[in-house]
């Protein structure tokens, strides 16, 4: 056990590491030392806890070597596509984690608070930490469910959804409060609040879908350092307030910046505009598409001036991201002008284009973000889709029946000529069809967006 001051001493360097970790994040060049500094201040945290007073280290030691292997064989063996449904699991744990520390706590000090009366900050860090935990827990596992298409991702509600989620939200606050005004005698309470936590974040999380989902799930980020920070208060540990803030305060500030690239405020998400599904984009009259094959449109490419590249989902189910930076590289090679467009939820989690595009060393200033790649695509010669799909959905600029209409996508169909890479007809996440691929300008060059990056590639070397 070591003193208080050093105990101190190694939280406050943590906390100071975990910021300038944080703030390194912001930028591509320093991310990686980020993420390094961040990885570093958690371990002085839990060294500096685990020796910050006497304990019996079986359980801890036994929950380290069962946690970390089966965290180590989950990440190494997970498919880079399905990292978003990893992540949303991870924030689920979290969730999960800090209900039971603020339930543990509890269970332990219920029997102290018949003698000596908790403080007021203890029983709300306890309710809160219950509260945001498992509402974090369910509704990251709903999330997971969702992207790894285990359950459909549209939005799926009932008649009276949001009278019925009210309710539960009043009976869980009730509850809370049951126990904070007795917190010894009201047991009961107690476990009412848990289970109605945990059915509350299913019931907040199945309705979004769609264009709603990306919000969902930062928001559901934000909430699991919410509850990090509450448990913090409940052991009175003061890196994990700090650390569950900082989470829980970037998580907000995401969702706030998701909020904006889907034109939705946060009120809408949380308390209804859910688009229902039935929106014309999915009974619309289907149009006849155009294909078009590699060595037709490696012609046009070749006497293009300007190319925008647009990516999507598809891009990283292809692994294409290599074949991608070789394509535009002899673009440019043979003098044409090639920029990246890149849509904020493109893919299935925050910054997935992005970290893709970088893996395959597209130097960042090609990328533009959706704002500046729109005011050029009408003197665009070819704008490239690939394996994108929602994000350049022309409905939700002109359909006021579609269920994403008011999302902002990027403009592909301004250009002069669109390219679509994809595989099928099939539509992407929000499930609807796509009036860009029957447009006059659009050609569907069908096949995994790999081969036939591939195959343009080839094509462009032989003529
Ligand atoms: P989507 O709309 O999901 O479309 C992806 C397209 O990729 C599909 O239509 C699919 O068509 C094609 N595809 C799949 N595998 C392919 C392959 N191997 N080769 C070529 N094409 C392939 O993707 P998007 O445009 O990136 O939009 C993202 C969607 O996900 C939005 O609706 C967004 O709201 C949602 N979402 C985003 C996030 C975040 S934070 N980014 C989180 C949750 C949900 P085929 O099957 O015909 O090939």
């Amino acid at each position: 056990m070591i003193s208080p001051t050093l105990v101190n001493l190694g939280y406050l360097i943590a906390s100071v590491l975990f910021i300038m970790g944080l703030k390194m994040l912001s930028r591509q060049k320093t991310a990686r030392m980020g993420n390094r500094l961040s990885a570093v201040a958690m371990l002085l945290a839990v060294v500096t806890a685990l020796l910050s007073q006497e304990m019996g280290y079986t359980y801890i030691i036994a929950g380290f070597v069962i946690g970390g292997l089966i965290g180590t064989v989950a990440a190494s063996r997970v498919q880079l596509t399905a990292m978003p449904e990893l992540v949303a699991l991870f924030n689920g744990f979290g969730g999960v984690a800090s209900l039971l520390v603020g339930w543990a706590e509890y269970e332990d000090a219920r029997w102290i608070w018949v003698q000596q009366a908790p403080t007021l900050i203890t029983l709300l860090g306890t309710f809160l930490a219950v509260l945001i935990g498992g509402v974090t827990f369910t509704g990251s596992l709903v999330a997971y469910a969702k992207l790894a298409q285990k359950l459909p991702g549209r939005p799926l509600g009932i008649r009276g959804q949001q009278i019925i989620n009210a309710v539960f939200l009043a009976a869980a606050l009730a509850a809370g409060v049951a126990f904070m005004l007795n917190p010894v005698g009201m047991y009961p309470a107690f476990l009412a609040l848990v289970g109605l936590s945990l059915v509350f974040g299913v019931l907040f999380t199945l309705p979004s879908g769609g264009a709603d989902m990306p919000v969902a799930i930062s928001l559901l980020n934000s909430c699991s350092g919410l509850a990090a920070c509450a448990a913090g208060f409940v052991i009175d540990n003061t890196v994990l307030i700090v650390a569950g803030a900082l989470v829980g305060a970037s998580g907000l500030v995401l969702t706030m910046i998701m909020c904006k690239a889907m034109n939705r405020s946060l009120r809408n998400v949380l308390f209804g505009a859910f688009g229902g599904g039935g929106g014309k984009g999915e009974g619309a009259e289907r149009g006849q598409e155009n294909p078009i094959d590699a060595d037709a449109a490696s012609y046009v490419l070749e006497a293009a001036d300007s190319v925008v590249v647009v990516p999507g989902y598809g891009m990283a189910v292809a692994q294409a991201q290599h074949a991608v930076r070789e394509l535009a590289e002899l673009l440019a090679e043979n003098g044409t002008s090639v920029t990246f467009g890149v849509h904020p939820v493109a893919g299935r989690m925050p910054g997935h284009m992005n970290v893709l595009l970088a893996e395959a060393n597209v130097p960042y200033d090609q990328l533009l973000e959706m704002d500046d790649v729109n005011a050029q695509m009408s003197n665009t010669d070819v704008a490239i889709v690939i394996g994108a799909n929602d994000v350049v959905n022309p409905a939700a600029r002109d359909d006021a029946d579609s269920t994403i209409y008011g999302m902002p996508i990027i403009n592909v169909d301004h250009a002069r000529t669109v390219f679509v890479l994809k595989r099928s007809m099939a539509s992407g996440f929000a499930g609807i069809d796509n009036p860009l691929f029957y447009k006059d300008n659009t050609r569907m060059l069908f096949g995994d967006a790999k081969a036939s990056i591939e195959a343009l590639i080839a094509e462009l070397k032989e003529n």
